[in-house]
């Protein structure tokens, strides 16, 4: 039996979200029982909506932990011979294309994962994600590899997104230059969607192995399908443990009852706290491992939940503004605002049950009073102090926090966590009567890039760029 398979495992493995301090039995402007009773209506409305969304096709990705098994076996599979040819797996996608992976993949390995030797990392290759279009940065990247024995994964669910594609240019480019045509196909493996998008096209024209992106599932909530699994399991990752854990978080949120579902509680306290002048939202993980954790839930909630428009048509400007923070590291930079600034955050902090090493500190310093107490403890109860100190000077500062804890890091807490979030950000899309699955905003500057490059179709928008009028030289110094 796997460890997942056991109720025990599963039950000891519990994440478990404390709110005492978002409440106004901690914090004197926290949430009370007469805000609770006042977000009752909306609250109510859409647990209702939920499974309308469901039904409507545009919550999919809720049932990625059981619809994606059949495929995470292809994926084991392919990943068990990728990994005997290649020495360097590289994902080339941006947004919800690569902060999943990151943040998996940061989470349940080694934190030097890819500096160790083949053999400590199971045989599998090293890892690397190209989001971003810094021209360094992928030029020094081809720097570390032999392209012979790497392995490109191209993910873009509508095949056009021109950094993703840009990037895939220059690779097949450069891989049929030094390994020819045929050799380099077998370097590339695409992610996308099954019929729609040029990548499609390319991968079919190509030949080249293609995973699918389930149609209702869109980027930022694709984590537990090809887009997350494959790199996931390209390293190791036990994808199906993550696929358990995030199957067994989504039984705990299907509860209407928010008092019983942390992903819609968790919701809850943020939609209240935003009406309680608390736009911002600091997720705070007190572990290294999870710092990457925190960058895929700043995309999520902040691309899902900033909208100008509301379901109705009405302008309402909505949206919470994700912060990233990592504990203890930040205590020394952002905790003074926090603690001092103003009223304005909710700080979540995510707390480790038991670290996967231990490093003591030994009673050296003996005649240093300041130092010497230090001495026969160790780093996890350090960071578990230190957290659990902060969370009580930010409460007693009357700044509402609350803490998730994982029992330990792992792929059934991660995938936990990856569902609460995703559940969670769909019921406050609900709370808001917003519609947390589009991303009209992004538009605006894509197509200005667009019209920008020149590409055929976008002319009107660079006609108004070219009737823009000029800066003001008064206004640059
Ligand atoms: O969440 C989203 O939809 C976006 O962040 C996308 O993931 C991102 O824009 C990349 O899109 P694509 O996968 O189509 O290349």
């Amino acid at each position: 039996m796997r460890r997942f398979e056991d109720q025990g495992f599963r039950d000891s493995m519990r994440i478990v979200m404390d709110y005492n301090n978002m409440t106004s039995s901690a914090v004197p402007d926290g949430v009370s029982p007469a805000d609770f009773a006042a977000a009752k209506a909306a609250a109510d409305r859409a647990a209702a909506a939920m499974p309308k969304l469901a039904a409507e096709g545009r919550m999919d990705w809720r049932a990625l932990p059981s619809s994606q098994a059949e495929v995470s076996r292809e994926i084991i599979d392919y990943a068990d011979q990728a990994r005997e040819r290649f020495d360097a797996f590289v994902v080339l996608g941006i947004g919800g294309s690569a902060l999943g992976p990151m943040a998996v993949q940061q989470a349940v390995n080694h934190p030097y994962y890819n500096e160790l030797s083949r053999e400590d990392r199971g045989g599998y290759p090293r890892f690397y994600v190209a989001d971003n279009v810094d021209p360094e940065r992928l030029s020094y990247l081809f720097d570390i590899l032999d392209l012979r024995k790497t392995l490109f994964n191209v993910i873009s669910k509508s095949g056009s997104t021109s950094e993703t594609m840009s990037q895939f240019m220059i690779i097949k480019d450069r891989l049929e230059r030094e390994l020819g045509a045929e050799a380099a196909a077998s370097n590339i493996v695409v992610t996308t969607d099954r019929e729609k998008g040029a990548l499609t096209k390319i991968a079919r024209e190509g030949g080249y192995k293609t995973f699918y992106i389930p149609a209702g599932v869109g980027g930022r909530f694709s984590e537990l399908c090809p887009v997350g699994l494959l790199p996931a399991a390209m390293c190791g990752v036990d994808i199906e443990e993550l696929l358990a854990g995030a199957a067994y978080m989504d039984a705990i949120c299907s509860e209407p009852d928010a008092t019983k579902n942390p992903a819609y509680m968790y919701a809850l306290l943020n939609y209240i706290g935003m009406k309680k002048g608390k736009p911002i939202s600091v997720m705070m993980p007190y572990a290294d491992s999870l710092k990457y954790m925190a960058d895929w839930y700043a995309q999520l909630w902040a691309e899902s939940l900033g909208k100008a428009k509301d379901r109705g048509g009405r302008t309402v400007n909505a949206g919470p503004t994700p912060v990233k923070a990592l504990g203890v590291t930040d205590q020394h930079s952002q905790v003074q605002l926090y603690a001092e600034g103003p009223f304005d955050k909710m700080i979540v902090f995510l707390a480790v049950g038991k670290f996967r090493r231990e490093t003591a500190i030994p009673r050296v310093f003996g005649d240093a009073p300041n130092l010497a107490f230090l001495g026969g403890h160790t780093h996890s109860e350090l960071i578990s102090v230190e957290r659990a100190a902060t969370e009580y000077a930010l409460m007693k500062s009357g700044k509402m926090n609350m803490t998730i804890t994982l029992p330990e890091v792992n792929a059934f807490t991660v995938g936990q966590l990856l569902q609460l979030f995703e559940v969670a950000t769909a019921f406050c899309g609900e709370l808001l009567d917003i519609n947390a699955f589009d991303q009209p905003g992004v538009e605006g500057g894509k197509n200005a890039a667009y019209a920008m490059f020149g590409r055929p179709g976008y002319e009107a928008v660079r006609a108004e760029l070219d009737a823009r009028p000029a800066k003001d030289a008064k206004f640059i110094i």
